[in-house]
């Protein structure tokens, strides 16, 4: 890691944004250097099941995947983020294809091979390519490949990054830029700053803020809070979505049992086999995500149930096995025999609609610093997020993001920085690591009970009003001792946390995953509003009007 001589492309996450943006500014002849907090793929992004959602289907069309969009989103997409990114999703999807990624594919009557593409709540169209039922790790294992193969790139594993360093932390003009990170080595337990002329946090999701999530250890929320430290605006951070259906089993921690299965004929059980999404909604099992998980959540609170099932054994056990052989094996493993048997199944934390603003390119309120996948917020998602559109979102903007990006990053005479190394002079070991653990364990617990599925007004100060007193332990932890990865994550998941919070008590309505009992309706204006919340230290505004001019394009 050398500190005098920035690399071109700094790129925090391996998950499919990433790897996708890494791949194409590497060939385009950059230097890059990727982190991940653990192995390269571990992330969402290895365990998405259901697949990309795209117009491929011959009856399928542009019109009808952004009204789909439009309509899940809840009247706050930006419409113009909609058209641009469900425009770009074949084209997108065949650069995977060409990339080597093995998608399931029908035979007709006469040889003929097309895509078999699934359908999932929300979609009017069977829409969404996949393979099997392990769409991510198939995507995921091919980047890798070609990833390790490049000259261009250097790969840090187990390193997680600590803060962004911004030229106005340095007092350099123009302060509203970034020049790169420090980063902790995991494996020596020491920090070093990686300046770059460029970086991209492509970190991934906040589900770990909630007690129950279907995300992996990843999804700490650090790209949101390092942005939020050196003076983003993040936006709609509100709008948590709950997936409807993960394993419930004592040892599961989190396995997600796929909207597909729902897609292809899976029914919602009480446990006295009555079916009850019909009473919710007349879409059934297919309604939007937002409105099946809080079905599900009225339903066991309603009757003390701690689980609903889901039934697909109707169907032949060879149509299970073949659409969801990773899902199958995984029930097994717990006792559970998906062909014989429903699967006992919860909602949880699965996704984050909101995120650091960026434009369409990924460029974020600072210079030099862009934010895409799910750590991004474009306005695609609104205020719910269409099954299989974030996979779509991470490809769409990897390729925009890398060609602004290629373009910017042409003056191999740009001014060098030496930037300072990280100071620990002050700070001594820890002396109980137990109040991290202890913390980590409260924080996510708070969140599911007092800023869930359903919300009110004063669970969400209850909430707020621990979640002060955690960051100033937190803080106190952080100022006075040698940090560790659970310290990073702790401090990040309780700045998330402050900005979902804050954001869910200013939205004084329920609208899409936004549901709250002491507002129980959308409100009547013509043009609802995103919240973005900006820190005390804002100070950018390279954000230009961009929609209209990129959707054009
Ligand atoms: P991730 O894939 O989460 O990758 C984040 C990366 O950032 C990781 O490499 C991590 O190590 C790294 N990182 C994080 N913080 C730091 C740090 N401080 N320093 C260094 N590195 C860091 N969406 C769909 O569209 N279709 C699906 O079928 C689908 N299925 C899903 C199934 C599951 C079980 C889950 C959890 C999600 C699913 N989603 C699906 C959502 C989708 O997978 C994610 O939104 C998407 O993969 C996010 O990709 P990403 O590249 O933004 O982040
Ligand atoms: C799933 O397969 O149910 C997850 C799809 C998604 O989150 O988009």
């Amino acid at each position: 890691m050398t500190n005098s001589n920035p690399i071109d492309v700094l790129v925090i996450g391996a998950g499919l944004a990433g790897m996708g943006l890494s791949l194409r500014v590497a060939r385009a002849g950059l230097r890059v250097t990727i982190l991940a907090k653990g192995p390269l793929t571990e992330g969402s992004s290895l365990y998405a099941q259901g697949g990309i959602a795209a117009v491929i289907g011959e009856r399928d069309s542009f019109e009808a995947h952004i009204q789909d969009t439009l309509t899940a989103g809840a009247g706050l997409c930006h419409q113009e983020a909609v058209d641009y990114i469900v425009r770009r999703g074949p084209e997108n999807v065949h650069w995977l294809v060409a990339q080597g990624v093995e998608f399931d594919r029908l035979e007709d009557a006469n040889g003929m091979r097309s895509f078999h593409l699934t359908r999932e709540g929300g979609h009017s169209h069977r829409r969404v390519i996949h393979a099997r039922d392990a769409t991510g790790r198939a995507v995921e294992n091919t980047l890798e490949s070609k990833v390790r193969a490049h000259p261009n790139v250097t790969i840090l594993e187990n390193h997680i990054a600590v803060d962004l360093i911004s030229a106005s932390k340095l007092k350099l003009d123009p302060p509203e830029r970034v020049l790169g990170a420090y980063v902790f080595d995991m494996t020596y337990n020491r920090v070093s700053p990686i300046s770059a002329r460029v970086t991209v946090l492509a970190t991934g999701g906040v589900s770990k803020s909630y007690l129950y999530t279907s995300n992996p250890d990843t999804s700490t929320g650090d790209g949101v809070a390092m942005a939020w430290r050196v003076g983003c605006r993040i936006a709609n951070m509100e709008f948590v979505q709950f997936h409807p259906t993960c394993l419930y089993h004592p040892h599961a921690k989190s396995l997600l049992v796929s909207e597909a299965v729902r897609g292809e004929g899976g029914r919602l059980l009480l446990p006295d086999g009555e079916q009850f999404m019909q009473q919710h909604d007349p879409r059934g099992e297919l309604a939007p995500r937002d409105i099946v998980a809080r079905a599900i959540d009225y339903e066991m609170k309603r009757h003390g149930y701690d689980c609903v099932y889901l039934d697909i054994s109707h169907k032949s056990s060879s149509f299970i096995t073949e659409h969801f052989p990773n899902i199958y094996e995984r029930c097994l493993e717990f006792g559970i025999d998906m062909t014989k048997q429903p699967i006992p199944v919860v909602p949880a934390a699965h996704y984050t609609c909101g995120g650091v603003l960026t434009d369409l390119r990924g460029r974020t309120d600072l210079l030099d610093l862009y934010t895409i996948g799910e750590s991004g917020f474009t306005g695609l998602h609104g205020a719910n997020r269409l099954a299989s559109n974030s996979l779509l979102e991470c490809l769409v903007l990897a390729e925009s993001a890398s060609k602004d990006i290629v373009k910017r990053v042409t003056d191999p005479t740009a001014e060098v920085i030496e930037l300072p190394q990280w100071d620990e002079s002050q700070v001594t070991d820890p002396d109980e690591q137990v109040v991290v653990s202890h913390n980590w364990e409260e924080l996510r617990r708070s969140m599911w009970d007092y800023v869930g599925i359903v919300r009110t007004d004063k669970r969400l100060q209850r909430a707020q009003r621990r979640i002060t007193l955690l960051q100033e332990e937190i803080r106190d932890f952080y100022s006075n001792f040698k940090i560790n990865s659970d310290l990073i994550e702790l401090r990040n998941l309780v700045m998330v946390s402050e900005l979902i919070v804050k954001s869910a008590l200013s939205r004084k309505e329920s609208r899409g995953l936004h549901y709250t009992l002491d507002y129980p309706y959308p409100e009547k204006t013509s043009h609802p509003q995103d919240t973005i919340v900006v820190p005390n230290n804002f100070v950018g505004a390279h954000l230009d009007p961009l929609w209209a001019t990129e959707a054009k394009r």
